[in-house]
């Protein structure tokens, strides 16, 4: 059986096990473990051929189509912004498409994507309080991204996959918690991040049979989010969630989540794509290197006004965002018992069915942008999905500055740092990795005299 004829006939199983579902109860041990079975059969085909589960499905069945525990991906941009935009959402603990299956990779906490209510309020108020506005701070922020640079030109190279994520742990940590991590502990918490696959396996599992792998990722965490309650700069977090009766080990666990999962995975990939990009196209370079070089002398610290006036820079970004997503679903609960069209069946689903949207199709669906595949900075892009949308609760808290901490890359990248060659530029679309060029390297990369 070929790809294709997998991803359908697997659908087709999902289909019939909605209606089982309606039958033996959503909820009931049967009906988990039967969405459990859908749920790792569907993961297997798409931890292979992740676009094509997507692509084959869209076309084939339609908008709407079952995907992992019988979920219902929507999959055009249309129906993803509507779904963003439900409020107030009911969520699980979900990452995208990932089940947290085992709680004690996360020490027991949920991850704030899987709160609701004034839970969820009172996070997303710390997050608020402890992420810097890159135009106020660009003097903060520019140092510690000079600094990581400088240390990687002393090894002569700039590797996009495994560089990026250890500069922007380092950087994130500096900004929230101005504590300075070690080399050891920022490889431990990038293995704490390429570990996260392992929650999505039952806990006895996870945490017993694999403890040879989970443990000293799990001791990680404990010890870093100690570490963040000690700092100076805790009590005034405390405070900023008080009115929300939030635990201290709620919040340091949230704001691990934050730095390690959303920040560093997050804004690592998208740079690295932009780098990619760059790479790729030597007129843009050539174009954003001479913006650049008109917004900032490079002898002082740029200011908040410089990264204002890059627009092209930050079209750059945006567009970048659109095509290589680094957080490539949304997930959140049905609220109410339905019905579902799914090709040409109707299928019931039950209350508490998760709803997925899928940032990767939204954004490359051609009712909404012209030639999608291609990269066109004349597109409009106030309704770009990549961050999670706008204006709603559930947004990326940390949007602005991400994008800032990119164009102060690129400012120093471009400006002080030069390399002779670099190796090839691939995303990869089959299996699942980062949503980033992985195995880029900028070789003789130095700093300028
Ligand atoms: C400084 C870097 C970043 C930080 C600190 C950050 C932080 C966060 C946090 C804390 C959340 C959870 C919000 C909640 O629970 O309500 C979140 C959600 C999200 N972020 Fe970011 N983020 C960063 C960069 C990025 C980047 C570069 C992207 C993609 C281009 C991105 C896309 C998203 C999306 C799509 C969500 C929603 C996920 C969902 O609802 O399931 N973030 N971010």
């Amino acid at each position: 059986m070929d790809t294709k004829d997998k991803i359908l006939t697997a659908h087709q199983r999902q289909i019939w096990l909605s209606h089982l579902l309606a039958r033996v109860g959503y909820d009931t041990r049967l009906g988990r473990l039967l969405r459990l079975g859908a749920y790792y059969m569907d993961a297997f085909i798409m931890l292979k051929a992740w676009t094509a589960f997507l692509n084959v499905r869209w076309q084939a069945i339609g908008n709407k189509f079952y995907a992992v525990d019988q979920a219902i991906m929507h999959a055009d941009h249309a129906d993803v912004k509507a779904l963003m935009q439900t409020q107030p959402q009911w969520r699980g603990n979900d990452l995208g498409i990932i089940r947290i299956l085992a709680p004690s990779y996360l020490l027991g906490h949920p991850l704030s994507l899987g709160m609701n209510g004034t839970e969820h309020t009172g996070v997303r108020a710390v997050f608020t309080r402890t992420l810097p506005d890159p135009i106020q701070q660009t003097t903060t922020i520019a140092p510690l991204i000079e600094q990581r640079l400088t240390q990687a030109a002393t090894q002569g190279q700039l590797h996009i996959g495994k560089d990026l994520p250890r500069m922007m742990v380092w950087i994130l940590h500096q900004l929230v918690f101005q504590i300075e991590l070690s080399e050891a502990d920022i490889t431990a918490s990038n293995a704490y991040v390429d570990g996260l696959v392992l929650a999505s396996l039952p806990d006895f599992i996870s945490k017993y049979l694999l403890a040879f792998k989970t443990a000293p990722h799990i001791r990680h965490r404990q010890q870093m989010v100690d570490r963040y309650q000690q700092t100076p700069i805790w009590s005034s977090y405390r405070e900023t969630a008080a009115p929300y009766d939030l635990q201290g080990a709620t919040i340091a666990n949230s704001l691990f989540d934050m730095v390690h999962i959303a920040g560093t995975a997050g804004t690592s990939a998208l740079l690295g794509s932009v780098i990619g990009v760059l790479c790729l196209n030597e007129g843009l370079r050539s174009q954003v290197i001479a913006e650049i070089n008109q917004v900032w002398t490079g002898t002082e610290l740029p200011t908040g006004a410089a990264l204002e006036q890059a627009s092209l820079l930050q079209k750059v970004i945006l567009e970048t965002a659109r095509l290589y997503p680094p957080v490539r679903f949304v997930s959140q609960l049905a609220q109410a018992p339905g019905e579902v069209v799914i090709g040409n069946s109707k299928c019931p689903f039950q209350q508490g069915t998760r709803l997925l949207g899928s940032i990767f199709t939204a954004n490359r669906d051609a009712a909404k942008y012209r030639n999608p595949d291609q990269f066109d900075l004349n597109r409009d892009f106030t309704d770009l999905l990549s961050w999670n949308g706008t204006d709603h609760e559930r947004v990326c808290p940390g949007r602005a500055l991400s994008i800032g901490i990119i164009q102060l890359f690129c400012f120093y990248l471009f400006k002080h740092y030069q390399w002779n060659d670099w190796t090839a530029v691939e995303w990869d679309f089959e299996k699942v990795t980062a949503v980033t060029p992985n195995n880029l390297i900028l070789q003789g990369f130095t700093r300028r005299s």
